[in-house]
């Protein structure tokens, strides 16, 4: 890094362990250190470029609206918006949309939504909320509430009381769980900061069924493996889930900061104007953005399936070779290498062989590509992968493994 870098850089908080390189420039797949260094990137901002970096027509668009109207307030309805909101509604089958700027924002307008919907039916005291281990949901007091991880809770309490966490495959606790008193079950499809770890079928079904039972809502935290991420509109549609809330962030503006709570007509019809609203949500230059990279989603699906079983296949045969990777988990182009040691090493070998990715969850290398990866990036990602398990992890892994004991382990 830089000298001049380093020393302004003391003026930001370091609420993050940042890595020592300073990327100026991106293209497509590609980033570009300031010593020109070229990287492969198979993380896009933790899953938000989705259309990669320096899209053209994304940027035509953000110049074409900034030179016309970029923000007006919520006050004043725009087209755009509703042209967003209904592009939302036919990819998600929920007909209204909350407009915020981020994803830990939609997840707090849905915590708060899920509990008006039973305020305005008289219902008082349904104000709880059922959450998952290892679930991530943000960094406000809400959404915190509803996320797992100890580290990140415990120097800010006391948070929202009456949240329960149950293990991930555990049906019965989740039966056990949801009371006359719950308002909402949250939960991530692919759970991604706790570990790229993807709902059960079976669990999954009983999320759905509890919920249809006893009408307590459920939130389908689509954040990071939402929206064409794993080649369907939401990944929640693979397990046939019908939730009434879902929040979005990330990978909806490519890189322009924006969130969106989608809402089912029948808890929307309970909210009244003044429940809730941020300044920016709606902010004209992130929805033309958004609606943009929308479009450009529908072209990719297909791309997208093709792509994310070749990483698949590809990390699989990696899988076979390294000892310390004991599983592959993940859908699409949502991938994580379990590993039996800390990954960050792997992450450290892999940058400096000019592949960015990152670790999750201690031992979980992650993959959040663009979207638009091609076929040949793939095989280089997974090559420098390769080198770099094998120089991080000398010593700890040992011999090949047997098919067998592979597959028992996936
Ligand atoms: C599943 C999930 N929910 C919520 C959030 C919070 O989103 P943001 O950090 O964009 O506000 C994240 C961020 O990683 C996430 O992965």
């Amino acid at each position: 890094m830089s000298n001049v870098v380093s020393l302004e850089a003391q003026h930001v908080l370091p609420t993050y362990k940042r890595h020592p390189v300073v990327f100026v420039r991106g293209e497509g797949t590609r980033l570009f250190d300031e010593n020109g260094k070229r990287y492969l990137d198979f993380l896009s901002g933790i899953g938000v470029c989705v259309l990669g970096h320096a899209h053209p027509g994304l940027a035509a668009v953000i110049a074409e609206q900034s030179k016309t109207l970029i923000h007006t307030s919520n006050l004043f309805y725009h087209p755009l918006q509703g042209r967003l909101a209904a592009k939302l509604a036919a990819m998600s089958g929920l007909q209204r949309t909350f407009f915020c700027n981020s994803g830990t924002e939609a997840v707090e307008a849905c915590l708060k939504f899920a509990r008006r919907y039973w305020y305005s039916k008289g219902i008082r005291n349904r104000t709880q909320y059922v959450a998952l281990e290892h679930g991530f949901s943000g960094r406000t007091m809400g959404a915190l509430s509803v996320t797992a991880n100890a580290q990140y809770r415990d120097p800010f309490g006391p948070l929202i009381p009456g949240v329960t966490f149950i293990a991930q495959d555990d049906i019965q606790g989740l039966e056990a769980a949801v009371t006359d008193r719950t308002a909402a079950i949250i939960a991530e499809p692919i759970q991604g900061e706790g570990g790229v770890r993807p709902l059960s079928p079976a669990f999954a079904a009983a999320v759905e069924r509890v919920t249809t039972a006893t009408g307590t809502l459920l939130i389908a935290d689509e954040i990071q493996c939402g929206l064409g991420r794993t080649g369907r509109p939401f990944h929640c549609q693979s397990f046939g889930w019908t939730p009434d809330l879902i929040p979005v962030g990330k990978a909806i503006g490519s890189g322009i900061p924006i969130g969106a709570a989608l809402v089912a007509e029948h808890v929307a019809k309970e909210i009244v104007a003044g429940d809730h609203g941020t300044t920016y949500g709606g902010n004209l230059l992130s929805t033309r953005a958004a609606l943009f990279v929308l479009d450009e989603l529908d072209t990719l699906a297909p791309h997208v399936k093709a792509m994310g079983a070749l990483l698949e296949q590809k990390l699989g045969a990696l899988q076979q070779k390294h000892q310390v990777i004991t599983a592959v988990k993940g859908a699409g182009l949502m991938q994580g290498l379990h590993l039996s040691v800390d990954a960050l090493p792997v992450v450290e070998a892999s940058l400096k062989a000019g592949l960015v990715v990152n670790r999750t969850a201690e031992t979980v290398v992650r993959m959040l590509p663009p979207l638009i990866v091609g076929p040949a990036d793939i095989e280089e990602a997974v090559g420098i992968l390769d080198g770099a398990l094998a120089s991080a992890t000398a010593g700890a892994a040992g011999t090949k493994r047997t098919a067998e004991q592979v597959n028992a382990s996936r």
